[in-house]
């Protein structure tokens, strides 16, 4: 009884890790969620200040006080929200190089076209679509 339980859950579960997709490039942005559904934005800034998952302040600086050495070899995330919509935001966090071949800004939801890619990370993107939304739901509240 309690496998069949088990086996339950687990196709109900299955949909959830399915292969991330495939998003839609609409001229410089992805105009719709990855989700189909709106991010947190406080989630969000918890992933940008996170020194292990987004690494956003590795590179940019952003009007989060408290996080100290914050990057300066990248654009100020501050008024990100005013200068991009959130299309144009979600793609730069997907895949930035669709954008500059030559950035140095990690593609955040890519899988292909990546080289020496690490066995654990094969087909796997460095945030789940969730995150991404996550993010630029964020990314959006920063207004000038
Ligand atoms: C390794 C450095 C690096 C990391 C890590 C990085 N970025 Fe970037 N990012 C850049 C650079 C450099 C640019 C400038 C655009 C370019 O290179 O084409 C940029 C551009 C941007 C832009 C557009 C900025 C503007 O207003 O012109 C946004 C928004 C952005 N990054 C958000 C993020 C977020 C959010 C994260 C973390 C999830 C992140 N970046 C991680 C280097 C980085």
């Amino acid at each position: 009884m309690r496998i069949l339980v088990v086996l339950a859950l687990l196709l109900i579960a299955c949909p959830i890790a399915a292969q991330p997709v495939t998003p839609q490039i609409v001229d410089d942005s992805i105009p719709r969620s990855l989700t189909g559904k709106p991010g947190d934005a406080a989630r969000g800034r918890a992933i940008v200040a996170n020194r292990s998952v987004g690494l956003c302040l590795l590179c940019h600086s952003g009007p989060i006080a408290g996080e100290r050495f914050q990057g300066d070899i990248a654009p100020s995330l501050a008024g990100a929200g005013s200068r991009w919509t959130e299309g144009q935001l979600r793609l730069r966090i997907v895949d930035g190089s669709r954008l500059n071949a030559d950035t140095i800004m990690p593609a955040y939801y890519r899988t292909d076209g990546l080289q020496r890619v690490a066995r654990a990370f094969e087909g796997k993107t460095l945030l789940s679509a969730e995150q991404v939304e996550d993010v630029v739901a964020y990314l959006v509240t920063l207004k000038d």
